[in-house]
Formats: structure tokens, sequence, C-alpha cells
């Protein structure tokens, strides 16, 4: 399928921001109206602007994900990402946007700042998605779906084959949010990217890789759809010290990625024993850094352990979660103090 088509004409025919660095990067450099003299912090050179093509970065992500630098851009947070995917495809008065719900509220954040109407397309009772299901019931103009998977807060991972099955019969735009894959058991949508213009891959370095302070999220996709990004996006969107801590951390992702083991075990460990506390109804299996669990005394719990400086987020107020209390895996210490104070707090309250 061709993407062209679905991409505004604004955006098609816009003549972006050129820096003068395009071809040179080194030399005499006297574009940009910069300061020449040095200036640096922790060894990094900070009185130039940084690249605006990200050259370095997007090498680093590439080769980490074995797919090529045009196939990916990066922004601040793949929150950043998702402005992209607005500019380039939603027109405002036109189109709408579709996301699989209960999910992380960003999307439809982002589509209500855009003025895009967001249809809510529930998942089914596993908070499994269906190609065939969401085909039958999908507005006219929808033209951007954002699945997340695995799905936050439900923790679960999307049927893969679904999920390709709609990238292939729906003309359209499928964003696919993958900020936990790598505490997943089953690999990324990246490895089939190629020949399904329309899929659109989001990662992080927020979660696995432990730098959600740098703001650095990506996007993987077809060459076509990463031009019309790099179009849309502000120059010099990622300052140097991001970039660089990024490319070092990618640069050492085997070391990094051992945490992530860690994290699984803690993960179980605090699931086993959320399930032996009489008061919790379910405990939602995950493969993700959190776990979801149900309660009668969801709103309880999570007032009692605020007071104890113990923050956790009550996910009640959305679609299927009544009762649904979402919590982070911490450090295995921070993981036994919540997990006592959880359980005095519904032994008080028999
Ligand atoms: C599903 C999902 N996507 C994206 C993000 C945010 O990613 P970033 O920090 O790269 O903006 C989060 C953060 O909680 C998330 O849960």
């Amino acid at each position: 399928m061709d993407v062209t088509g679905l991409i505004r004409p604004n955006i098609l025919s816009l003549e972006p921001y050129h820096s003068a660095r395009e071809k040179i990067q080194e030399g005499i450099l006297l574009d940009a109206n910069e300061s020449p003299y040095t200036q640096e912090w922790q060894g990094i050179g900070l009185n130039r602007y940084p690249d605006p093509y990200q050259r370095k970065l997007r090498s680093a992500i590439a080769q980490y994900l074995g797919v090529r630098m045009d196939n990916v851009l990066a922004g601040a947070g793949s929150d950043e990402v998702l402005d992209w995917i607005f500019k380039v495809f939603c027109q405002p008065g036109k189109d709408r946007v579709a996301v699989a719900e209960p999910t992380y509220g960003m999307y439809r954040v982002t589509a209500n700042i855009f003025g895009i109407p967001c249809f809510e397309f529930p998942f089914d009772k596993r908070f499994d998605f269906s190609a065939e299901r969401f085909l039958e019931v999908v507005p006219a103009h929808t033209k951007v779906l954002f699945l997340c998977s695995p799905n936050n807060p439900t923790g679960n991972l999307l049927d893969r084959d679904e999920i390709l099955q709609l990238s292939r019969k729906w003309e359209k735009i499928v964003v696919v949010d993958e900020a936990y894959i790598e505490f997943a058991e089953h690999s990324s949508l990246v490895a089939d990217l190629d020949g399904i213009p329309n899929l659109i891959v989001l990662r992080t370095l927020s979660k696995a890789f432990g730098r959600a302070g740098i703001r650095l999220g990506y996007a993987v996709a077809s060459p076509e759809v990463i031009a019309h990004f790099l179009k849309v996006k502000a120059p010099y969107n990622l300052s140097t010290l991001t970039m660089e801590n990024g490319c070092q951390v990618l640069g050492e992702s085997e070391n990094q990625l051992r945490r992530v083991q860690e994290i699984r075990r803690e993960r179980e460990r605090v699931a086993a024993q959320l399930r032996e506390i009489p008061q919790i109804e379910q405990v939602f299996s995950s493969q993700t850094n959190f776990l979801l669990f149900r309660s009668p005394q969801a709103s309880l719990i999570c007032d009692r352990l605020l007071e104890k400086q113990i923050v956790v987020r009550d996910r009640s107020s959305l679609t299927g979660l009544v009762n649904c209390i979402r919590v982070s895996i911490g450090t295995s210490s921070e993981n036994d103090l919540f997990l006592d104070e959880l359980q005095r707090i519904v032994k008080g309250n028999l």
C-alpha cells in the first residue's frame, strides 16, 4: 500500500526548515550564530546546536534494533512522536483517530490537544484486540489506530497476528506503542515492518533502559513515514546531552537489559505474594515492569499507602478496570515495604 495518500496535503507540500550543515558538520562554523567558545559539560561540547538529523543517535538505535537508520527518528520521549503522528496524518475538522481502551492516556490527550475526535474501541474481556471486530465498527474518516503492546495498564501483549492482519487489510495508519517490549517474552513488531509501510512502532529509553530523565523515545517505521516526521519535528528537538547519553546506553544494551531480568523476577515474586492476599480478587499477568491488581478496597489502599509515602496508581476510572491499582516494580526492598504496608492496610479493614 501507499502511505502518501494518508499524509495531510500541507505536509506533503511543506518545505521544511533547512540547516546549513546538512552536508558538512565540521569546519569553520559561522552559519548558526552560535558562540565560538567551547563550552563543555562532562566532556560534551555544548556551544554548538545538536545535529537536527540525529545521525549518530539514529545509527546507534538502528544497530540496536537491526534496522536501517532511515527507519528511525527520535523525539523528546515517545510522547513527542505522538505529536508528529497527528501533525503528519490528522486533518482537523476531517479526520479522527481510534484508541483501543483501556490504555495509556496520552493518545487521547494528544488527540484532544490537536482537536481530533477520538473513537474508543474496547478490548475484549481478555484485554486483547480483534482486527475483525475493529473493522466492523471503525467509523468513517478514521486515519490512525493507537494500540499499546504490552498494554499499559493491563500488562498483556496484544495478539501479533491480529495487528499484522489489520495493518495489511486496513489501509490507514496502525501505531503500536512498545514502550514495555523489553520486559515481554515475545519480540518486537519491528521485525515485521518491512513491506508494511502503514505500521509505526513506538519505543522508548524511559523504561527498560532506565533513562526516563533524558527524554528519549523513537519511532520505527518505513523511510517514507520517517521522512515526513523529519519535516515536522523541531530541528533541534533533542539536546546534545540527551543524544550522547542515549548513544552511550544503547552501546551497552546488554548490561542495561540485565536489569530487565531482575525486574521480571521481582514482578513474579510480587505477583505471587499479591495472589496470597485474600482481599485481592485478581492479579493480572504482566509482560511489563508493573502489575495490575483488583481489590474492593482499591481507593482506601491507595489513600493509606500515600499516607506512608508509597505512591501507586489507582486505575479504577478506566473502562473495565473498576477497583484496579497499578503498581510499578521497584527494588526488592521497595517491593517488600509496599507488600508489608498493603497487608497491614487490608488486615485492618477486614
Ligand atoms: C505505553 C506508554 N508509552 C509511552 C510512555 C512514555 O514514554 P516516554 O517517556 O518515551 O515519553 C509511557 C509512560 O508511562 C507508556 O506507559
